[in-house]
């Protein structure tokens, strides 16, 4: 193992993942586990030097105060103890607060700052030929940030012990499915399985109108498609998953509750359990990143805009027809590649057209002609819980317009949609 590790335990405190990150910075990794971690799992932690107890406000649970179990007070391994009323001295002295953290790390614990990328990496992949032996592990490969990054590394760990497949449901921006097949299986040389599965999405969304339906339904038929596949392979006791810090916090830990459910592909049927590898799971979002671009993976798939699970099926509004949402991704391939030329794709956190199930009346040929309004959203934030509108350079809006109304079939007119988050949410169903 390259890389130290100070170990956080999570006694109540709102601010672990705030901790994590500072000791973080000053180069040695952490790991946040639960106040009840057990003396097999304490044990089964590498390099662990230190332990901090961080109590806070939420140390009662169910009307009890939590407390750490005595493995961890006769682990031998250094402790800082910081709970609520102790640490709120340092919280309002941030250099003390500073001293006291690095006086623990590096005098009381004698870590060595070795957390980097490359560490990180070559740590995990130990940890998974450990994990994984000589067993065959699967992932559902979306084409996203967090589960390419699980792929590449788990490709490097463990080569063709690995299978991914990517489900093209029909309803991802242009170009993805192709990327991942290139990336992946061209380059990477990953045992890929691309499933085709467009029909069989759109065969079952037609005529549904209810965005909460089509999402159930996008969703519900995804993991019937994955269940399929892995059905059909053999000797598969793995389940690959891109689960990364955030999600894990969003479900909630043992002193927080449920922010929302978390869930990627949870909803296998019993006789499918698997052992889980999720090599990103105490890792920010940020370090994920900086990860695939360590592993060698293209800019295009590491900084890519967030997109939502139902992908293009949300922003084809009401019931999808194969036309209006090819229309929806002409014009959104002509709005990325705009924003790419004018050095907007970098800075704007996500953007992107969507059409609603209305036409108008427009003139084309000399002739009058109905057809849709594509609409162009571009939205700022830091949580997706607000947002703000991008100042879209009007010469830029009007080119981009030019090339939709000209370039994409159906399509008569070009809006822009200036409402922030509330009250307008950056998508529209
Ligand atoms: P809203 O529209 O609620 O979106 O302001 C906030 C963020 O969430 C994304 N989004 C989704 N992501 N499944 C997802 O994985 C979904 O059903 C979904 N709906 C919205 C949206 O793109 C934005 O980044």
């Amino acid at each position: 193992m390259k890389q130290d590790m100070i170990l956080i335990l999570d006694l109540g405190s709102e601010e672990n993942t705030v901790l994590a990150r500072e000791i973080r910075d000053m180069g040695v990794y952490t790991e946040i586990h639960a106040h009840d971690i057990s003396k097999d799992e304490l044990g089964a932690l590498p390099n662990v030097k230190g332990i901090i107890l961080n109590g806070g406000k939420n140390r009662i649970v169910d009307g009890r105060e939590i407390d750490a179990g005595d493995c961890v007070y006769s682990c031998g391994l250094p402790i800082l103890s910081l709970n609520h009323k102790g640490s709120a001295p340092l919280d309002s002295e941030p250099a003390l607060r500073k001293k006291t953290l690095s006086d623990f790390v590096f005098g009381k614990c004698g870590a060595e700052a070795n957390w980097n990328t490359d560490n990180f990496i070559s740590d995990q992949i130990e940890l998974i030929r450990k994990q994984v032996g000589d067993k065959k592990v699967l992932l559902a490969l979306s084409g996203g940030v967090d589960s390419s990054v699980v792929a590449a590394l788990l490709i490097k760990a463990i080569g063709t012990q690995l299978t991914c497949v990517h489900v093209n449901h029909g309803l991802l921006r242009k170009g993805e499915p192709e990327q991942v097949v290139k990336v992946f299986r061209d380059e990477l040389g990953a045992n890929l399985v691309y499933v085709d599965a467009q029909e069989r999405f759109l065969g079952k969304l037609a005529g549904v109108a209810d965005p909460e339906k089509k999402r159930k339904i996008i969703g519900a038929e995804f993991i019937r498609v994955f269940e399929e596949e892995a059905r059909k392979l053999e000797g598969i006791e793995f389940l690959a998953q891109g689960t990364i810090y955030p999600d894990i916090i969003e479900s909630g830990t043992k002193t927080v509750k449920t922010v929302k459910s978390h869930h990627n592909v949870g909803g296998l049927p019993e006789d499918l359990k698997f052992e889980l590898v999720e090599p990103l799971k105490m890792l920010f979002k940020d370090e994920v990143r900086k990860c695939g671009k360590a592993l060698g993976l293209p800019d295009s798939m590491v900084y890519r805009q967030p997109f939502p699970g139902p992908g293009l099926g949300v922003r084809c509004l009401g019931a999808i027809t194969r036309d209006r949402l090819e229309a929806v991704r002409e014009s959104d391939a002509i709005l990325r590649e705009e924003f790419d030329k004018n050095g907007l794709a970098g800075k704007v956190w996500q953007y992107f057209t969507l059409i609603p199930d209305v036409k108008s009346v427009g003139v084309r040929d000399g002739k009058r002609a109905d057809e849709w309004p594509v609409v162009i959203r571009a939205v700022n934030t830091v949580d997706a819980m607000t947002a703000t509108v991008e100042n879209v350079p009007f010469e830029l809006l009007s080119k981009i317009t030019n090339r939709i109304v000209n370039e994409v079939k159906g399509v008569n007119r070009v809006l822009f949609d200036l409402t922030p988050k509330p009250t307008g949410t950056i998508e529209w169903e």
